[in-house]
């Protein structure tokens, strides 16, 4: 596990403090200075800064009066912006005199990184900013004053959600309390709060002086927060590229105050998360991704991300796997993570199909794309598959177990040869899948998502397609299982149940029952009215994008999907009759 272990410290002395300053990694290297927030030290990045320093130099600090740093005397006023700037350029003229640095902030270090860009003494110093759940004081501050002086209703919901948020605001703002709280049951309770509300593992975080850090940190509130927000400056606007990580369930944060970030950072690139506040413990792989990108890509004179397809946001250098990527839906859904600029591997068992979307993957702006030809009902290769998956690429974040085979024809007319075909590939594909990379997933404790891909016809009993929608039915539970299951560990799973949609397995679905002539009759009829219909896979792709960004649990595709999902629910006896009728193949 990363730690600050082997890193080199050394006192950087500013302002009558002196800052305990550590680094890792190559001082050759790009420099990337990890700034902490409250109530933290400079170990809340140990995990992140572990992953970080084979490829730059990183450098880290405890905050003035946290951690191995000494506080100000007294300690009212001691903690103001301007004072932390000068703590700030004394220890990049110490690690990086020649050299700008990139700075990434959490919490409040990000608010404090903000100052930092937004001032005019630190121009040319600082070369990118990456924000974590810390905004700009004046920026909300002039978020605050547009909100009080145009209310609409959306606005003053905007101006209660937030402040409802900020309740721990209003408490550090008393005198004593906080610090008797953080002395007392409060500190001694924090690390199980931690783990319980957050989902923080524990570890070398948070460290013993956690009850001076959040006492001391109390200030960090007190000497700036009204001060700003009253009198926000008007003209703070960053002059380096930033990228704004944010995630979704910050307890603390709402999504809204960075709505108008634009206007402040014209250079701005956004990434979202579904995750809580301490990110940087909690998914630490993700955040070091990112501020690789960045900081690389601005080295290089490059703009990032370089995808700008729809969730770039969302899934820009995350790792997908598609099954079934061949072809129809797996493709699309392939090619449209690609094009949100995510890494992806296309499984199929036809290899040449499946070389032809990581090519097309590449293409449509994916940073990297790999073919796999595996038969994702074929126990031992899906094994090895997810083994060297894990080996050369690293742990899966959104799995989609698409691969799936047609069959029609009556029960009576099936045989049990034809029932292993479809359930080995509709559900055992699925089952192998779920359980391979949904350890994995879980094991790496960050997260991650799985989507399977069902259809309308598991929720649409039919005579026609008895073997088919049993097996789709199947994987509709598992999925509703395995989402319950995983829920608590922050993994989402999601069934997607389209309808009819235009693709090829019309033309490879078996049909029980009939000689080898009047199969391919039947083939070419259930093309010519999927054609007719002509739903294309690449709705159904945009769909399994939504629904991972939002996490929904069950997903009809097309309209027809949604109806007969509406009728199982309300009037399945009308549903039933329905399934008596006589196929039109
Ligand atoms: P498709 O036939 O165009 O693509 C399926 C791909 O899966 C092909 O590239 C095929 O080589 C691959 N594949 C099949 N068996 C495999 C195996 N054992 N191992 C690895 N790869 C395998 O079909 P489509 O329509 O894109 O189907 C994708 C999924 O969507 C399937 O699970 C299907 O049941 C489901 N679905 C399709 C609907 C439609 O109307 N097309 C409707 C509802 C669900």
């Amino acid at each position: 596990m990363p730690s600050l272990k082997g890193a080199r410290e050394r006192r950087v002395p500013t302002g009558g403090v002196e800052l305990c300053v550590a680094e890792l990694g190559d001082p050759a290297r790009p420099t990337v200075v990890l700034v902490h927030g409250y109530p933290d030290s400079k170990e809340v990045w140990s995990e992140v800064a572990g992953r970080l320093a084979d490829r730059f130099h990183v450098v880290l600090y405890d905050v003035r009066g946290h951690g191995g740093s000494t506080a100000p005397r007294p300690l009212r006023g001691g903690f103001t912006l301007e004072k932390l700037t000068d703590d700030f350029l004394a220890v990049i003229d110490a690690v990086s005199p020649g050299r700008p640095v990139h700075l990434v902030g959490h919490d409040w270090g990000s608010v404090q990184a903000w100052e930092f860009v937004t001032v005019g003494r630190t121009k040319g110093r600082i070369a990118s900013f990456t924000s974590m759940s810390g905004p700009s004081l004046d920026h909300f501050g002039h978020w605050i004053g547009r909100r009080i002086k145009r209310p609409t209703p959306r606005r003053v919901g905007q101006l209660l959600g937030q402040g409802a948020r900020s309740w721990y605001v209003y408490l550090l703002h008393t005198p004593v309390l906080p610090e008797l709280a953080w002395r007392g049951p409060l500190g001694r309770r924090w690390p199980g709060i931690l783990r319980r509300m957050e989902k923080v593992p524990g570890g070398d975080y948070p460290t013993a002086s956690l009850p001076t850090d959040a006492a001391h940190g109390a200030w960090l509130y007190r000497d700036n927060v009204r001060a700003r927000l009253r009198r926000p400056r008007p003209d703070a606007y960053a002059h380096v590229p930033v990228q704004l990580v944010t995630p979704e369930g910050d307890a603390f944060l709402s999504e809204r105050l960075y709505d108008e970030l634009e206007r402040w950072a014209p250079d701005l690139v956004r990434r979202t998360l579904p995750a809580g506040h301490w990110i940087p413990r909690t998914r630490p792989d993700q955040v070091a991704a990112w501020i690789s990108e960045f900081v690389t890509a601005t080295e290089g004179g490059r703009p990032v991300p370089a995808a700008t397809g729809k969730y770039a946001d969302r899934f820009g250098g995350q790792l997908v796997l598609v099954t079934g990527a061949g072809s129809g839906i797996g493709r699309a859904t392939a090619l449209a993570f690609a094009e949100a600029g995510a890494r992806v591997v296309a499984v199929d068992r036809d290899a040449e199909a499946a070389a032809r979307t990581a090519e097309l993957s590449r293409l449509h702006g994916a940073p990297a794309a790999w073919a796999e030809t595996v038969d994702v009902s074929d126990e031992q290769a899906m094994e090895k598959l997810a083994a060297k998956v894990a080996d050369a690429y690293g742990v899966v974040d959104v799995l989609v177990n698409n691969a799936g085979i047609g069959l029609a024809g009556p029960f009576l007319d099936t045989t049990p040869e034809d029932w292993r075909k479809v359930l080995d590939v509709n559900l055992w594909g699925v089952i192998h899948g779920c359980r391979l990379f949904g350890r994995q997933m879980a094991e790496r404790g960050q997260g991650g998502h799985i989507v399977n891909t069902a259809s309308a016809a598991a929720y649409q009993p039919s005579r026609a397609l008895p073997a088919y929608s049993t097996s789709k039915a199947a994987v509709l539970m598992l999925s509703e299982c395995l989402r319950a299951e995983l829920a608590g560990r922050g993994i989402g799973v999601t069934a997607v149940c389209p309808g009819f949609v235009n693709t090829a397995i019309t033309s490879t679905a078996r049909f029980a029952g009939v000689g080898a002539e009047e199969e391919r009759r039947r083939q070419k009829r259930a093309a010519r009215l999927y054609g007719l219909r002509n739903y294309p896979p690449e709705k159904v792709a945009d769909a399994i994008l939504r629904a991972v960004a939002r996490n929904e649990a069950v997903v009809p595709v097309t309209p027809e999907a949604r109806v007969l999902r509406a009728m199982s629910r309300f009037t399945p006896g009308a549903l039933r009759r329905l399934a008596r009728a006589e196929p039109p193949l």
